[in-house]
């Protein structure tokens, strides 16, 4: 039996197959759970990619800047499970501007780009997922180790900072309704996300020799194993925390 046996699981953020939300869902559908996909944009893709899973899950449109798409969402969900006992935020977006060693001169409309999408809609999704959470569950979104400011990383930084307080916040105010809020801090990762952003290269060449248990830049399963545990019944009371999964980076100085 999977550690997600009879759970209902909304994973958002799938794009390719290297996307980190791909690893999540596929291990999640081996674990026993049923998972229904949201897609931003590329609808086609997401749902040629969806069937490279091993059980075919439906994929919903979702910009998580679209209001109307968030106030339909727990409608929109519920034609496909009864209800949800996990939801995943797998999203991240910042401008070219925003990144790349342009910190003191990205404008605020760039900026605030980036918080919409990448802090904000942590909040806005936990939301519109709410109806579907009456009995509890656990929220799961994808982090970058904020605690520090690193090369070429910018506003995405400020952003993750700002998605990291927030997931407190969050565990704060749903913690009475039995939902628990984690991040997984992963190390870097060779997807599109990270391919977007102007000297990506710098944390690809000094990641894996920092890390003590070594880093596979194309391993996306180390973290979605850990979005799935998060998500299981062995995180009971567990919420609020940050999960490294970065092969032991942020323990060690120098
Ligand atoms: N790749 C890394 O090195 C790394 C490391 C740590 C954390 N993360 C985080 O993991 C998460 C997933 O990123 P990934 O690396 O798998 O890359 P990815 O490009 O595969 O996924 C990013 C996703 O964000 C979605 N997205 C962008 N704007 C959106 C919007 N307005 N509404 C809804 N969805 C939107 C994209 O469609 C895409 O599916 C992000 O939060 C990212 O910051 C990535």
């Amino acid at each position: 039996m999977g550690i997600l046996e009879g759970k209902r699981i909304l994973v958002t953020g799938v794009l390719t197959d290297a996307s980190i939300a791909f690893s999540v869902a596929k291990l999640a559908q081996e674990e026993g759970a049923t998972v229904v996909l949201t897609g931003f944009g590329r609808l086609s893709l997401v749902e040629r990619i969806a069937k490279r899973l091993p059980e075919p899950a439906p994929v919903l449109e979702l910009d998580v800047q679209d209001t109307d798409q968030l106030d339909t969402l727990a409608s929109r969900v519920g034609e496909h499970v009864g209800g949800l006992d996990g939801v995943v935020h797998s999203i991240g977006f910042a401008p070219q501007t925003a990144l790349g060693g342009n910190f003191l001169n990205t404008s605020w409309e760039d900026v605030a780009t980036a918080l919409h999408v990448s802090t904000f809609s942590f909040k806005s999704l936990a939301v519109a997922c709410l109806p579907l959470m009456k009995e509890g569950g656990a929220v799961v979104g994808l982090d970058f180790d904020a605690s520090r400011a690193w090369p070429v990383y910018d506003w995405m930084g400020v952003a993750k900072a700002g998605l990291e307080s927030a997931s407190r916040y969050l565990a704060r105010d749903l913690g009475k309704q039995g939902i628990r809020v984690n991040l997984v801090a992963a190390g870097p990762l060779r997807t599109m996300a990270a391919k977007s952003i102007p000297g990506f290269k710098e944390f690809e060449e000094s990641w894996p020799s920092r890390a003590p248990l070594g880093w596979d830049l194309t391993d996306t399963v180390p973290a979605a194993k850990a979005c799935v545990a998060l998500m299981s019944d062995w995180f009971p009371a567990t919420t609020g925390e940050i999960v490294h999964v970065d092969g032991g980076v942020h323990a060690i100085g120098g």
